[in-house]
């Protein structure tokens, strides 16, 4: 693709963002669509925010991205905010639409379409996230958008955890929400259907670690991990070794791209998607393995 006077500009901000698959996957994206679009990053000081979100308005900036550790930071110089991103207090897509600023979190529907893709029924589950961090807040509050049967949330930190618990239920009164401990001795595993970790636990350097003792859970459980770096963490091979279905970070990782790009472009159907997945498979492999 050529660019041109009329090549649309979208991008990336975080820091550091030096090993970012982003420009990889979005730039991707473009060619297979034949858009005459470009995806850049912008690795900015963390005192540059508010600076850089007006320099990328001037510069006529269609959208961009937001990460670490950008993604609450960014809030206040939205001039929207999407209402499920505003729950969890969280942005990484941003939209720049006849000069304002709208702001929206694809995290946790990109879980959910991951989720879908595998297959995978969370109708009446019940359901145990590991951690109360943001990873934890995209995915509880998506989950909690969809008809679940229970959600348990644990973290090793526990008020933190409890905290989360308790917002989530003044939000979701109907549903069924519960803090556990983080040794899950209270825990009735048997009844767990799917268990999520979005712990940093077992993310490269931390290779050697797993969240949780992977015993007492029934045959059929289903073990996520947000992590792709490495593909298969330890707590995933040791579900695998159990004979557990298991899930790594990589459909999240594409699908809340996907996401954005449906946002941005204002658009539900493109090319060459499973061709995409495919090449990010191939480029983390290489990278991370
Ligand atoms: P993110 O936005 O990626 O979710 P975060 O907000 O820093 O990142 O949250 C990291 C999560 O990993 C938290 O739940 C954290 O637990 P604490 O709240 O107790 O810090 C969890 N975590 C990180 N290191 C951990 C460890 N060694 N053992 C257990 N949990 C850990």
């Amino acid at each position: 693709m050529e660019i041109n006077t009329e090549t649309k500009k979208y991008g990336l901000i975080g820091n550091p963002l030096s090993k970012s698959l982003s420009p990889f996957l979005h730039n991707q994206f473009y060619k297979m669509n034949d858009l005459n679009n470009i995806y850049q990053t912008f690795e900015i000081d963390l005192d540059k925010l508010n600076d850089a979100v007006e320099s990328l308005k001037i510069l006529g900036i269609k959208g961009f991205n937001i990460t670490i550790p950008f993604k609450e930071k960014i809030i206040e110089y939205l001039d929207e905010i999407d209402p499920l991103a505003e729950r969890i207090n969280a942005i990484n897509t941003v939209k720049i639409e006849n000069g304002k600023v709208i702001g929206y979190n694809t995290d946790g529907i990109g879980f959910i379409k991951s989720l879908e893709a595998n297959n995978i029924d969370i109708e009446n589950k019940n359901i145990l996230v590991l951690g109360a961090g943001g990873g934890s807040r995209a995915i509880s509050y998506s989950l909690l958008e969809k008809n679940i049967e229970k959600l348990y949330i644990t973290n090793r930190t526990s008020n933190r955890g409890i905290k989360l618990a308790n917002e989530l239920k003044r939000y979701y009164k109907d549903k069924d929400i519960s803090f556990t401990g983080f040794n899950l001795s209270e825990l009735n595993k048997l009844e767990i259907d799917i268990v999520v970790n979005t712990t940093s636990v077992g993310m490269y350097p931390d290779i050697e670690n797993s969240p949780i003792v992977l015993n007492g859970f029934s045959d059929d459980i289903i073990l996520y991990d947000l992590i792709y770096k490495p593909l298969e963490t330890k707590f995933l091979k040791e579900g695998k070794e159990l004979g557990y279905k298991t899930i790594n970070g990589i459909g999240m990782l594409y699908y809340q791209a996907i996401e954005s790009q449906k946002i941005w472009l204002d658009k539900e159907d493109f090319l060459g998607l499973e061709e995409l997945l495919s090449e990010l498979n191939k480029k983390i492999g290489e990278e991370y393995e």
